[in-house]
This record gives C-alpha cells, structure tokens and sequence, in this order.
C-alpha cells in the first residue's frame, strides 16, 4: 500500500508541475562567466533540468560587482552561445539576460549609463543584492533612492542577508521603499540552512514575497526549486505560487499578468 501511495503522490506531483508554468528570473546558466554554469554542456544540462522544472522562461543572470565583473561584451558572447544551444537543441524555452548587481554607492550611474536591467520594456527592473556588511537602514535607503531614480530594485534571496536574518521585517520596509523582494524557492527546502529557511518563511508568511527564483548555479538546484515551489503551493496555495512564479514574474518581463505559456516565443 504505502509504494502504491508514493507511486500516487509522484503522479500527482509531476501534474502539478505541468499545470503550473514558471518563469525563473534570476539563474546563473551563462557559460563560463561567473560561479554558475562552468561550460557549454552544463549549461545545456541546467536549461533541461530547469525545462522538467516547468520553467518556460529564465532570465539569465550574470554576477556583477564594483571592480570584479566579467565584461559587459563578454556577457553578450555568453549569452550569444546559451541562445545557440537552445535553438540547436530545440528547447522550448524562451530566454532573456540581466546582471546581479551587488549594490555599491556608484550602482545608480551604472544603471543610468547602460539601462542594466532586467526586461527590454523599459528596463527598469534591476536585481540587486548587499555584501554581509550592509544593515537594514542602509539597504531600505539604497532600494529608495534606486526608486526615486526610476528603477525598480528587485531584492533577491533576501533570506540570505544577515540584517533580514535579524530583522526579517526588514523585508518589507524595503518592499513599501519601492524594492520587489524576491527569496530563492530553493531556500524553503533547506538549501542555505536552518536560518535561512525559516527567514524566507517568515518573509513569504508576511506577504512580503513578490516573486520567487532558482539563483541556480547548477542542473541539480532545480530539483530543490520545484520541491520549493511545491512547498509553497501545499501551505499557501495555487494562487499564491502562480502569483509568485508567473503572474509577479510576467509584470516585470511586460507580459499581461494572464498571459497563456503560448504567449512566450521559444526562442525569444
Ligand atoms: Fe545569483
């Protein structure tokens, strides 16, 4: 009986998973230009992993910090070769490209200079994350001036962030400062630690979480995302994960909140 219901849950879990497409805006699948992806062939893996994930979008997303960051041009080379692979592969996976900018004081006319950003309507969206010596009236005035500038700050793994760890009602003040807050899915199974889990839990359970993303760095972090994601679903629901995973994500890409998986060009 008991291999009967694990072979059920199983079934039911990959229909859930086909039911809901996603859309990853924050992983590391660029060749060879940061810690993500170490080549091509990985890269190939971890868009194929994230394909049995139900993702039909990934924004593609490389490290960027004050004086060490790959080359802008060489971001483009890279993100060149990841579009090549999933054309030759046939992947029906549509794909965009952004940076993940570690906020330092000049970020603001970085952005300014080359619209660093996240979707090509407008491009205001900009991911951001804070080095460990950051405290939270710090990071609240970073996302408001960012705001005030016309971007839109979009605070990633927030969980992983000492001042949050601490505070992490600070989420949401970075949230009413303009900032969308966006945790790793892969933070609710575990994948940073005890701290970290119950710190995005906290968040999520605030209402302080707009979107969720992978931050994969390899294939195998999107097994952890869709158990992440199927946690998320099981404790606050369907429409709380279709809100976190598609709707939050398609606002931010200019796609209409009710847009259909179709509406995304594979290759794109
Ligand atoms: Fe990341």
């Amino acid at each position: 009986m008991a291999l009967f219901d694990f072979w059920r849950r199983k079934k039911e879990e990959k229909k859930e998973e086909q039911i809901f497409p996603k859309i990853d805006l924050h992983a590391h699948i660029l060749p060879d230009v940061d810690d993500g992806s170490r080549d091509e062939a990985m890269t190939l893996e971890m868009m194929e992993a994230a394909l049995r994930a139900s993702v039909v979008h990934i924004n593609a997303t490389a490290h960027h910090r004050n004086n060490l960051s790959p080359e802008i041009a060489e971001i483009s080379r890279a993100f060149s070769k990841t579009r090549e692979l999933r054309d030759k592969n046939l992947l029906p996976l549509s794909l965009s490209c952004s940076l993940e900018t570690e906020f330092y004081p000049e970020v603001e006319s970085l952005f300014k200079e080359c619209r660093v950003s996240l979707t090509g309507k407008g491009g205001k969206y900009a991911l951001i994350e804070f080095t460990s010596d950051v405290n939270q009236q710090a990071a609240v005035a970073a996302v408001f001036q960012l705001s005030l500038s016309g971007f839109r700050p979009v605070v990633v793994h927030p969980e992983r962030f000492y001042f949050v760890q601490r505070h992490p009602e600070a989420a949401g003040e970075m949230q009413s400062r303009g900032a969308l807050i966006m945790p790793n899915a892969t933070s609710f199974v575990g994948h940073y630690g005890q701290i970290a889990k119950e710190t995005a839990e906290s968040i999520l359970k605030n209402g302080a979480a707009d979107a969720l993303s992978s931050d994969a760095h390899r294939p195998d972090y999107y097994e952890q995302y869709a158990e992440g994601c199927r946690w998320v679903a099981k404790k606050y629901g369907e429409n709380t994960l279709v809100e976190l995973t598609w709707k939050t994500p398609c606002r931010i890409l200019g796609y209409e909140p009710e847009a259909e998986r179709d509406d995304f060009d594979p290759f794109l």
